[in-house]
C-alpha cells in the first residue's frame, strides 16, 4: 500500500534508470512524498510504460548517460518540465560478471562509461543546474556492496562501485560549499531483473541452476532474505530530505546486514 507524505513536498528530483527496478521504486516513493520527478532512461519503450503508472507528477526523459549531449539535454528537460532542479539521483548503471581471464576490453569499456563516467558527468551538469539555481540540492549515488570488496567473477563492476564511492566522497568535499550535499546508497542484493540477469552470469560461470544463486545470496542475508526496491526507499528519501542537510560524502550500507562498514 502506497502512504502518502509531505516530506519531498514542492521538491523536483531527476533520476536516471528509473524506467524500472530500484529507479522506478524510488521514482514511485518520491511522487508519494510530494516531489516531482523527472524519470531518465536509455530505454524508450520502459520509459513510456513506467511513466503510464505514476500519473501527472511524473515526466518522461529520454537520456543515455554515456554522452554528454544526451546528459545536458536531459536535464534541460527536466527542468523545463519541472521549472527546477532540487534532487538527483545516480542509478543508471550495467552489470556483467567473468572470470579475470575472460574479461574483456569492451566490457571494461561499457561498464565504465555508464558507471562511473556516467555517474560523474551527470552529476556534474546537475550541479551546474543546481548552483545556478542558488540554494543547494541533493545528490544520490547508487553505489553497490560490490563496491566495498571485490568478487572473483564481478572484478569490473565491482571496481565501478569502488569509483562511485570515490566519487561521491570528492564530490561530497568540493560542493558542499554551494549547499549540494552528495551521498550514497550501497545496497547489498536487490531481487528483480537485474538479479536476473546477474543470476544467469553465475548460472554460466559457476554450473547452479537457474534461481540458485538468488536463493544462495538471500539465504546467506543476515535479515533472512534478499532485498526489495522498496527495501532502499527510507534512505533515499532521507538523503533527499532537510534531514540529511549535515550530512556529506557518505555511503550508507542499505543491505539486510550484509556489509558492516
Ligand atoms: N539490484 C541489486 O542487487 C543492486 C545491488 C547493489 C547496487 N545496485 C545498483 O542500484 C542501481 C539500480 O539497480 P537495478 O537493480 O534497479 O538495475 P536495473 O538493471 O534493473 O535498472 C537499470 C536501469 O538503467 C538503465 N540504463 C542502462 N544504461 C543506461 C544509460 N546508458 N543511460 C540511461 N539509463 C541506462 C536501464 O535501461 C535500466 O532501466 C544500479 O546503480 C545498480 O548498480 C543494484
Amino acid at each position: 500500500m502506497i502512504s502518502f507524505g509531505t516530506r519531498l513536498s514542492g521538491k523536483c528530483a531527476l533520476i536516471t534508470g528509473a524506467a524500472r527496478g530500484i529507479g522506478y521504486e524510488f521514482a514511485r516513493a518520491y511522487i508519494a512524498e510530494g516531489a516531482q520527478v523527472a524519470l531518465a532512461d536509455i530505454n524508450a519503450d520502459a520509459l513510456e510504460k513506467a511513466i503510464a503508472t505514476l500519473g501527472p507528477q511524473a515526466h518522461a526523459v529520454q537520456m543515455d548517460v554515456t554522452s554528454q549531449v544526451s546528459i545536458d539535454a536531459g536535464i534541460a528537460s527536466a527542468v523545463a518540465a519541472m521549472g527546477k532542479l532540487d534532487i538527483l539521483i545516480n542509478n543508471a548503471a550495467l552489470f556483467e560478471a567473468a572470470p579475470i581471464a575472460d574479461i574483456t576490453r569492451t566490457s571494461f569499456d561499457k561498464l565504465f562509461a555508464v558507471n562511473v563516467a556516467g555517474c560523474l558527468f551527470t552529476l556534474q551538469a546537475a550541479a551546474k543546474q543546481m548552483i545556478s539555481q542558488g540554494h543547494g540540492g541533493k545528490i544520490i549515488n547508487m553505489a553497490s556492496q560490490a563496491g566495498r570488496r571485490g568478487e572473483g567473477l564481478v572484478a569490473v563492476y565491482c571496481a565501478t562501485k569502488a569509483a562511485v564511492i570515490s566519487l561521491t566522497q570528492s564530490a561530497g568535499l568540493d560542493l558542499i560549499k554551494h549547499g549540494i550535499n552528495v551521498n550514497a546508497i550501497a545496497p547489498g542484493v536487490v531481487d528483480g531483473e537485474h538479479w536476473d540477469g546477474v543470476d544467469a552470469f553465475f548460472a554460466k560461470y559457476e554450473n547452479l541452476a537457474p534461481g540458485e544463486k538468488k536463493r544462495a545470496v538471500g539465504a546467506a542475508v543476515p535479515f533472512g532474505r534478499m532485498g526489495t526496491a522498496a527495501d532502499l526507499t527510507g534512505m533515499a528519501i532521507f538523503l533527499a530530505s532537510p534531514e540529511a542537510d549535515y550530512i556529506v560524502a557518505q555511503t550508507y550500507n542499505v543491505d539486510g546486514g550484509n556489509w558492516m562498514n
